[in-house]
């Protein structure tokens, strides 16, 4: 192009040697934006002699709609270079294993962790047998905590559970029975409910305890329910869950909020009870607490325990996963290795 103004021909010349090195984004601010060469050139017209004034504007224009063009053309280009080396930017690069100083691009994408993969497992074990889902919380109260789960204040049972607090007074969760009175008080009998949720203890950690776990909580309320029916829902999910048939073994237990309550026990799933050195060669594994809601937590939830009865359960997903998939410290599941969750 001939520009005869000696400006506008400068402006010309520093943008096609630009066009070589600078991205067309940054050629429309530096050329066309508010503070942009073009928009300079204007303010030199009213500077110019009166007759030379419209061939000089005539000229900038001409300048505008070229630089136009090119930037339009220029972003074409650039779209059509990436698309063809499918450049995808949001990528992971792999930094451990970059060569030359060039990251190089990981060859897969994230997988689910296996507790999420797990506990959509089970989830979908209980949706079946018609049980509703409620999530947990991860902050929760004194009441919700203790008070309402039949824990009279200052009762010994209170340290059982390890419990965190905050300056404030507020509990993280130790077990999801915390969100047993709100399902009570809000959901129409017959209820059958399930609670999933993270749980928090003041623990020394080591290869079987972990301060952050994750439970699933179950409760079941209706007329005529017993003892029977609960060992009976127990066993159906644990045979879902672990796909097998296994035995189960229960022992008395004892929580404030379940009366009577038991522990169980499941036929080790590795060894069939031969003994080996996940169930520690006694053939059994403590897999969950259990027993019938007692009357004092029915009442508190609104309903009378004269007229039904319940049971509720509480389970560790982090234990069931370490048992189905043999993995043998709990650790590993919080770990973010990703030798170890790229197992799954
Ligand atoms: N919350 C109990 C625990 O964390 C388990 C449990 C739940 C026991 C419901 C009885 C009924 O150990």
């Amino acid at each position: 192009m001939d520009f005869k103004y000696q400006t506008v021909k400068e402006v010309y010349e520093t943008f096609l040697a630009d066009t070589e090195s600078t991205i067309p984004s940054e050629l429309k601010t530096k050329y066309l934006g508010k503070k942009g060469k073009v928009k300079q050139l204007l303010k030199d017209v009213g500077e110019k002699p009166k007759d030379e004034r419209a061939n000089f504007g005539k000229e900038i224009n001409t300048l505008k709609h070229f630089i136009e063009n090119k930037i339009g053309q220029l972003s074409v280009q650039t779209k059509a270079k990436f698309s063809q080396d499918q450049i995808d930017v949001t990528a992971p690069f792999d930094i451990n294993t970059s060569q030359e100083n060039k990251p190089k691009l990981l060859n897969k994408v994230g997988s689910k962790h296996i507790l999420n993969q797990e506990l959509e497992n089970i989830l979908n074990v209980f949706e079946k047998m018609g049980f509703d889902i409620e999530e947990s919380r991860q902050i929760d109260d004194d009441y919700n905590m203790f008070t309402a789960l039949n824990f009279p204040i200052g009762h010994p049972a209170r340290d059982n559970w390890d419990t965190f607090w905050t300056e404030e007074g507020y509990i993280p969760p130790a077990h999801t029975s915390t969100m047993q009175n709100r399902v009570l008080k809000s959901y129409k009998i017959p209820i059958r409910v399930v609670v999933p949720g993270r749980c928090f203890r003041n623990e020394a950690t080591d290869a079987s305890h972990e301060h952050t776990l994750h439970q699933i909580e179950g409760v079941y309320v209706d007329k005529d329910i017993s003892m029977g029916d609960m060992f009976g829902v127990i066993k159906e999910f644990l045979e879902g869950i672990f796909e097998a048939n296994l035995q189960i073994k229960i022992q008395t237990g004892y929580f404030p909020f379940t009366e009577p309550s038991a522990e169980i026990m499941i036929s080790c799933p590795f060894c069939k009870t031969r003994g080996c050195n996940i169930c520690s060669y006694s053939g059994w594994i403590e897999i969950m607490g259990c027993g019938m809601v007692h009357p004092n937590v029915l009442r508190e939830g609104c309903i009378d325990p004269e007229e039904y009865t319940g049971f509720a359960w509480g389970f560790g997903l982090d234990r069931v996963v370490m048992m189905k998939y043999g993995i043998d410290d709990i650790r590993k599941l919080h770990s973010g290795e990703l030798e170890f969750l790229d197992q799954f």
